[in-house]
């Protein structure tokens, strides 16, 4: 174990929209299967201002993803990991069962197996940007029931993407920090990704692997992207999930129906006018195998077969990081403003100011 501090500072939510600089919180406790991580660099996403201007859990730090070096081992972790290990993760901040955990602090407590390894051709500002989008791809790859990333592993079955190869899976959102992951995980399993976007972030979105760029503010852009598709599209992730993005990726796909994911909730409505398409919504939070305290849709109980599904996940991603097969959305690195400048970027978020981009901060 490294020499530790007592205390630590961490940005903590003093009421609704509201955040606080704490100067001494304590270090949260980890568990015998966790590590402790020194904290370099953190990301905001959408999640952190939501639940802080949603569901307030005053007293809680904020913050979901990070990357770190490795402070502290607990005695019984399963992976591998030595002091000093670059690692990336995501917590889930203003949890109200664990208000002492957030990414918006000098340390965290995360299990062993869901520390991804930062290899070396990534910087650790760069890290902290992926976490949320790549765990959050392994759910959404599962819900469309597409086969998982081949494991690059030497030794490792290279597993069949029969099933995928040459499927059009629109990605509603490319630009998304979301999107652009999937994209590249849709293109290694064989599919062929479509995404919708502005026309500024076109070329961005083609970049991530999207083979056609559709402008969702055409009032054609459902029309459009079925005709392309030559009524054939039957997978569909919905990187923004309203009743108006929905309805368009609901157009868009195919007479035969087919399967529509979502990262929000969806419109029974709206699901109601397709019976041959089979509309789900992931919520990734159950990643910690444990119990998501929110209110109504947004509960969960502990599901330990997520946090299964992401550890192994975690071990075939790295590979595809180490090689660099799948690279990092866009960052804006602010490396000087450290903690105190974390509330106007999230203020810059919630305005939906943030496109084609992850804001980073140092910590
Ligand atoms: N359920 C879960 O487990 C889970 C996990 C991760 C994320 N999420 C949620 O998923 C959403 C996306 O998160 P993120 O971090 O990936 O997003 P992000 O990077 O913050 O998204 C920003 C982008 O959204 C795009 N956008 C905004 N409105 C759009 C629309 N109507 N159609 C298409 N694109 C639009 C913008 O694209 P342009 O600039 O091109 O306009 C912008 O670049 C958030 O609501 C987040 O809370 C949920």
């Amino acid at each position: 174990m490294q020499n530790l501090p007592h205390t630590q500072r961490a940005l903590v939510a003093t009421g609704p929209g509201k955040l606080t600089l704490a100067l001494s919180q304590p270090l949260p406790a980890f568990a015998p299967n966790q590590v402790l991580v020194k904290v370099h660099a953190v990301a905001l996403n959408p999640s952190d201002h939501k639940f802080l201007d949603l569901s307030t859990v005053v007293g809680a730090i904020s913050g979901a993803d990070f990357s770190g070096t490795v402070a502290a081992i607990g005695s019984d972790c399963v992976k591998p990991l030595a002091l000093g290990t670059r690692v990336c993760s995501c917590v889930f901040g203003s949890n109200s069962l664990k208000p002492g955990n957030g990414a918006f602090a000098e340390y965290v407590a995360i299990r062993s197996e869901l520390c991804i390894l930062v290899p070396a051709r990534v910087s650790l500002e760069v890290a902290a940007s992926m976490p949320v989008a790549l765990i959050t791809a392994a759910y959404v790859v599962r819900s469309l029931r597409l086969p998982s990333l081949p494991d690059l592993g030497a030794k490792a079955k290279r597993m069949t993407t029969d099933s995928a190869r040459g499927r059009w899976v629109l990605v509603n959102g490319g630009a998304t920090a979301t999107g652009t992951i999937l994209m590249q995980v849709l293109s290694q399993i064989g599919c062929l990704p479509i995404a919708t976007c502005s026309p500024r972030n076109a070329a961005l979105v083609t970049k991530y692997g999207a083979r056609k760029v559709f402008d969702y503010a055409s009032p054609t852009c459902a029309k459009d992207i079925r005709a392309y598709t030559k009524d054939n599209l039957d997978c569909v992730l919905d990187c923004i999930g309203s009743a108006v993005t929905m309805s368009m990726c609901y157009q868009a796909m195919g007479s035969a129906g087919g399967r529509y994911t979502a990262l929000e909730p969806y419109s029974d409505r709206i699901k109601a006018t397709r019976p041959e398409v089979k509309a789900d919504w992931i919520l990734a939070w159950t990643v910690y195998g444990e119990r998501v305290a929110l209110d109504g849709v947004y509960e969960r109980p502990p599901i330990l077969e997520d946090f299964m599904m992401c550890s192994a996940w975690i071990t075939i991603i790295e590979r595809y990081l180490a090689t660099g097969k799948i690279k990092p959305h866009p960052v804006d690195v602010n490396k000087k403003g450290g903690l105190g400048a974390i509330e106007q970027g999230l203020d810059f978020m919630r305005k939906g100011k943030v496109s084609g981009k992850k804001l980073v901060y140092c910590i």
